[in-house]
């Protein structure tokens, strides 16, 4: 589903300046970081009337120093897709997805959540004037996301069930009312995720990275940033692809068991179980398109644990940049795809981080405090061993007394041990 533009123009030279050269426009769409690739979009009519656009993409990439070092690659750099205007990756998609709906006249749009999509949604339906609902899984989604979405003023369903419950839902629901869609099985969100992918390699003059990590859900991710690698390989934007791979959390794993344990032929759903609430998902949509992106590009799958999760997401923290927990599945991953050789230390890697730090302040408070796996974590275990490991990265708030000479003292310390 290309834009009528790449078929016009398909010299990758004019494309690239084209794209760059919208950074400095006034327009509403060439400030989008996802319209300003629209050449490889699908096509809007009257984009002035349809297009919703909050000017999301144009995410930064950071170099990760500490992590660098920690893990042994050299050439460690995070797309921060947190730093789109809902605070999650999801703005690429939905951009295009809820202008496909407002261009279809639609009054309601809807969809099923672990709480990053719906707070998108809620967002672009508010902006695009559209009523829209929201089915999420009762309690198990973070208050930050659950307030977005309240703010933006949708309809907003706690199902006393899971993620997939929700879904299935859901998929009744838009078949007995006009409905429009908004999960990730819409093409169009596919199509708007795949910017995070074609905007990395511009910001890498498009020399691409040896490796690109995603944490795996719902798995349309993946899915997207896989078909815009193969599409820019295809378009000779890029001369070779990275190798894609996808985490997934130990509890919610069902895309590594099906690679590892049926060879990609079956999945077997699953009750999910994780802290990192976004990819607590047992049935995932997407897993025949993730399959094949893996296949094209070489790319590996991997599980890591919720102690390896916390720990992840503090060291990326500690370099300043902080993620929500599902985001650092991608550092946990790459340091056992590190240990495996998978990935060596003169390669270069990018991990796409998925969602904000302040997504879900309770993980991090608690894990800070070391109440995070009060109880949980059995002694002896290799989970143990990783939990009095990441102890070294909780920095727990001190309360003090008002007075100068207490606050002096705690510096000195903190000082003493830095
Ligand atoms: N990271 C975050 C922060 C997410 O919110 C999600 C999915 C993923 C990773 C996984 O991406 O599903 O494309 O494989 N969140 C969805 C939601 C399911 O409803 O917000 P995926």
């Amino acid at each position: 589903m290309n834009g009528r533009g790449a078929r016009s123009s398909t010299n990758p030279a004019a494309l690239k300046s084209l794209w760059l050269n919208r950074r400095t426009s006034r327009e509403a769409l060439d400030q989008s970081g996802v319209w300003r690739f629209r050449e490889l979009l699908p096509h809007i009519p009257n984009p002035e009337e349809h297009v919703i656009t909050l000017r999301e993409g144009n995410t930064p990439l950071y170099r990760l120093p500490r992590c660098s070092r920690a893990v042994g690659v050299e050439n460690l750099q995070a797309k921060h897709q947190g730093m789109n205007p809902t605070a999650s990756f999801k703005d690429t998609g939905m951009t295009v997805a809820a202008s496909s709906a407002h261009q279809g006249k639609f009054r309601w749009v809807a969809c099923a959540s672990t709480g990053n999509t719906s707070a998108s949604m809620a967002a672009y339906a508010a902006r695009g004037n559209m009523c829209s609902m929201v089915l999420i899984p009762d309690g198990k989604i973070s208050w930050g996301k659950l307030s977005q979405s309240l703010d933006y003023g949708a309809l907003t369903c706690q199902l006393r069930t899971d993620f997939d419950g929700c879904v299935r839902i859901l998929n009744e629901l838009v078949r007995q009312k006009p409905v429009y869609l908004l999960n990730s099985v819409n093409p169009y969100r596919i199509e708007g995720q795949k910017t995070a992918a074609i905007e990395l390699m511009e910001q890498l003059a498009w020399e691409p990275p040896d490796h690109i990590i995603v944490p795996g859900g719902n798995l349309g991710n993946s899915s997207a940033i896989g078909k815009a690698l193969l599409e820019m390989r295809e378009l000779k934007l890029i001369s070779r692809l990275p190798k894609l791979s996808i985490i997934q959390a130990h509890g919610a794993n069902p895309f590594y068991r099906s690679v590892r344990e049926f060879g990609g032929k079956k999945l077997e759903p699953m009750t999910a179980d994780t802290l990192a609430t976004a990819i607590r998902i047992g049935n995932p949509a997407s897993w025949k398109k993730a399959l094949r992106v893996l296949q094209a590009t070489g790319g590996e799958v991997e599980e890591v644990t919720e102690v390896e999760i916390a720990a992840a997401k503090a060291e990326i923290g500690a370099d300043g940049i902080g993620c929500e927990p599902a985001s650092a599945v991608t550092l946990a991953g790459l340091k056992k795809l590190r240990r495996k050789g998978f990935v060596k230390s003169g390669e270069s890697v990018v991990l796409i981080l998925t969602g904000h730090l302040l997504k879900d302040p309770d993980f991090t408070i608690k894990f800070h405090r070391g109440d995070l796996f009060a109880g949980t974590v059995v002694a002896g275990t290799p989970d143990a061993a990783e939990a009095a490991q990441a102890k070294s990265l909780q920095r727990a708030p001190i309360v003090l007394d008002a007075n100068l000479g207490a606050v002096i003292a705690a510096l000195d310390a903190a000082d003493r041990n830095s």
